[in-house]
């Protein structure tokens, strides 16, 4: 059977991640329809100083609500822990729900960045903002932009300046991580010894081996994981490398949770980059789906995937309940990406 909407007022953790409640229940999602401009999530490496400025300022005035707000960046974080924390449980199954290392991993964090996109959107007043994309899959070695950095480093704008008057930066990182260190899609945390070109050069294998040989929607999504049914069977390829090698990368390996805050799933999305990483493995799905590539690169069509639902809360503080089956087409999310290279597709191995 599909997973019905957990109860949020159920949500039971021992971390503390349960997100505010609510006195309603949920209102089923409605595609926001073209009253919504078409918007286009741009490479992290390649935006503005205005965009820059826009996107800080929506990141200080979520820092700035209360956790009490669902729309406050504490709030968006519990919410996260709460789904893969075992905070949700259902009087109708033995298990808590588990949404990662398994087939929701990339249809879930779509709606969290959804959600969390229309949030900081509202609160900067600008219907047209979009998260970025932290592009760490590109490593083609061009001129690095200015002030900025390259495609397979953290953009600069994330640490300087490293204090709070930045709400792009978090306590928590890892040193090794900060730039203009390149990024290591391999790493089990901390510093490499490598030098940046075999970094790019282990990157660019990675990536090709991974995207390669997914070839069918099991491959790429992970495990079946039915209502009932106790979660956490296996990712899909990608899951673990490179989306969690990315987390452990950039979290911070000496702090008193070892990998806090992004290599820790009940923290991670304290941190901005979070979304921005996100965004990169939600651009890989349909990249994924749309490039082509040897094998059978479809969605999931099995029902109890399509009709799971999922509660997050919307813009206006409402809880909203959405089903899988609602977010496979990003036209009627209203939003897409911008076309980057990606070397790896063309890489041998
Ligand atoms: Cu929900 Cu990148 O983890």
């Amino acid at each position: 059977a599909p997973f019905p909407a957990p109860r949020i007022n159920d949500c039971m953790s021992w971390e503390g991640c349960c997100p505010p409640r609510s006195n309603v229940p949920p209102i089923p999602f409605k595609f926001p329809g073209t009253s919504l401009p078409m918007r286009t999530r741009r490479a992290a490496h390649l935006v503005d100083a205005a965009y820059i400025a826009k996107y800080r300022r929506a990141y200080a005035l979520m820092r700035k609500l209360p956790a009490s707000d669902p729309r406050s960046l504490v709030a968006q974080a519990r919410l996260h822990c709460a789904y893969c924390g075992a905070a949700f449980t259902y009087p109708k199954s033995n298990y808590a729900l588990e949404i990662h290392d398994g087939w929701f991993f990339f249809p879930w964090h779509r709606m969290f960045l959804y959600f969390h996109e229309r949030i900081l959107a509202s609160l900067i007043g600008d219907p047209t903002f979009t998260l970025p994309f932290w592009n760490w899959d590109n490593q083609s070695p061009t001129a690095p932009q200015p002030k900025v950095g390259a495609a397979n480093t953290m953009p600069s704008y994330y640490t300087s300046p490293g204090d709070n008057s930045n709400s792009l930066w978090n306590r928590n990182r890892n040193r090794c991580a900060l730039p203009p260190n390149t990024i290591d899609l391999n790493s089990g945390g901390g510093c490499s010894n490598s030098s940046p070109r075999s970094l790019r050069i282990d990157n660019t294998r990675l990536m090709a081996v991974q995207m390669r040989t997914a070839t069918t929607p099991g491959l790429f999504f992970g495990s079946t994981y039915r209502f009932g049914w106790s979660g956490g069977l296996g990712g899909g390829n990608l899951e673990g490398s490179p989306h969690g090698t990315v987390h452990v990368f950039t979290g911070n390996p000496n702090a008193a949770n070892p990998f806090d805050d992004m290599g820790n799933l009940d923290r991670a999305a304290l941190d901005p980059l979070f979304y921005a990483h996100h965004a990169n493995m939600d651009r890989l799905w349909q990249v994924w789906k749309t490039a082509g590539g040897r094998g059978n690169r479809v969605d999931i069509s099995d029902r109890d995937y399509l009709n799971s639902q999922f509660v997050f809360y919307d813009e206006n503080k409402k809880l909203v309940s959405i089903k899988v089956s609602d977010v496979l087409d990003l036209n009627k999310l209203r939003y897409n990406y911008q076309n980057v290279p990606n070397p790896w597709m063309s890489a041998s191995s």
